[in-house]
């Protein structure tokens, strides 16, 4: 006789959250805290860089609205990215009386917001946090959509969750002391969003490229509020990447190969800049893109002073491609555009399978 008991636990969950962006908007997080709380004792944590630059100066900003506040911070760098600085990071949250009527404050770049993020997942169970991005990369990309996470000695982001943040605050001011290297390098993500969303944000970033290499402010506004639209709207449609939201990935096959067989010494978007080349290639030589839109997107990049080549052993390279999650079973697979701002799909999926053998052929071509 077998006893069955249900637990019935359908649940309904409303994630949603709002996306500030505003110059100058860093020092009045606190007052808007203060009048939409999220805990009655808040934990920034942030890296050791931004501690000097603009932690200190949050926290600050806490005192003098009278909130509960402190501020933890670990070495900067991927490195730290590591389940040793979460427990690091849980014991000091405790130490520093952050319990589960708190919150934490991410500031920093998507190094600060997977860790930060990933820890208030797990913290107690769980507290609410906030993203407050501090790279382009971070601005347009990783504060959204509540992919949180740790490396591991064998990869990159191996264990993580699911875990939206409650409000994301962006200041773009905070990128005029981003080291110059680290803003081009998050360009390649917001030319990304124009291949593969938005045939208008990419005519716009070419019409615009001195200006964003300017740091304008109404031209960076207008750029990353266009790409946290786009992620926004992705994400939305697609929250645990069944489908679509793969298409956030493009020339990310490639770029994560490139990232490890350069044992991470060349910048994520560097990588990626690189990865939509080839990806854009593997798309024309399939018979989905234009050889014309192909060399528009390259040309792009360029003027951004992004990389489009590296050297490469292609045994390696496509080595390096499986072990990448996006490889499913036996078949690497692919996101590819059909035109600038619109991506490919067959029978409805939008990760494309690449035979092998076909993608030895394409990058021996790219490398003539
Ligand atoms: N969760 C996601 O959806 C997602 C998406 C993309 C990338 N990521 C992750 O993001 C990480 C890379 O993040 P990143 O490119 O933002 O780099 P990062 O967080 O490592 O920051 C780069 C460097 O710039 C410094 N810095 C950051 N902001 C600064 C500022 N305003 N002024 C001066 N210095 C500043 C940092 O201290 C650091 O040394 C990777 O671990 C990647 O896996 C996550
Ligand atoms: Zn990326």
């Amino acid at each position: 006789m077998v006893k069955v008991l249900r637990l019935n636990l359908r649940k309904f969950i409303d994630d949603s959250y709002e996306i500030l962006i505003g110059f100058r908007l860093l020092d009045n997080i606190p007052s808007d805290l203060k009048e939409n709380p999220l805990g009655d004792r808040y934990a920034i944590i942030t890296d050791s860089t931004l501690k000097n630059i603009y932690g200190n100066r949050l926290l600050n900003k806490f005192y003098e609205e009278g909130l509960s506040a402190c501020l933890i911070d670990f070495p900067a760098g991927e490195e730290s990215k590591s389940l040793n600085t979460v427990s690091y990071l849980a014991s000091n949250l405790l130490r520093s009386g952050i319990n589960r009527k708190s919150a934490i404050i991410a500031l920093g770049g998507g190094v600060v917001g997977d860790l930060a993020g990933f820890t208030a997942a797990i913290f107690m169970r769980g507290i609410p946090y906030v993203q407050v991005p501090t790279t382009l990369t971070a601005q347009v990309d990783s504060s959204i959509g509540g992919k949180t996470g740790v490396d591991t000695a064998e990869g990159k982001n191996l264990l993580g969750a699911f875990y939206q943040p409650r409000r994301v605050y962006i200041d773009p001011a905070l990128l005029k002391t981003l080291p110059r290297r680290e803003f081009i390098s998050g360009l390649a993500e917001v030319v990304k969003y124009g291949i593969i969303y938005d045939g208008n944000l990419f005519k716009y970033l070419e019409e615009n490229v001195d200006r964003i290499l300017g740091l304008d402010e109404e031209v960076l506004l207008n750029i990353i509020e266009r790409s946290c639209n786009i992620k926004r709207t992705i994400v939305e449609e697609d929250p645990c990447e069944v489908n679509k939201r793969a298409i956030l990935n493009y020339g990310h096959t490639p770029g994560h190969a490139l990232e490890r067989l350069s044992g991470y010494k060349i910048l994520h978007g560097e990588a990626v800049s690189v990865g939509m080349r080839i990806s854009g290639w593997v798309a024309v030589r399939m018979g989905f893109w234009s050889i014309d839109e192909w060399e528009r997107q390259n040309k792009l990049l360029k003027r951004f002073g992004l990389p489009l080549k590296m050297e490469f052993d292609i045994d390696e390279m496509i080595e390096a491609m499986y072990y990448d999650k996006k490889a499913e079973g036996e078949t690497l697979m692919f996101v590819l555009p059909k035109r600038i701002g619109e991506m490919a799909s067959i029978n409805g999926k939008y990760k494309i399978p690449v035979p092998e053998e076909k993608l030895r052929i394409f990058l021996r071509e790219l490398a003539d």
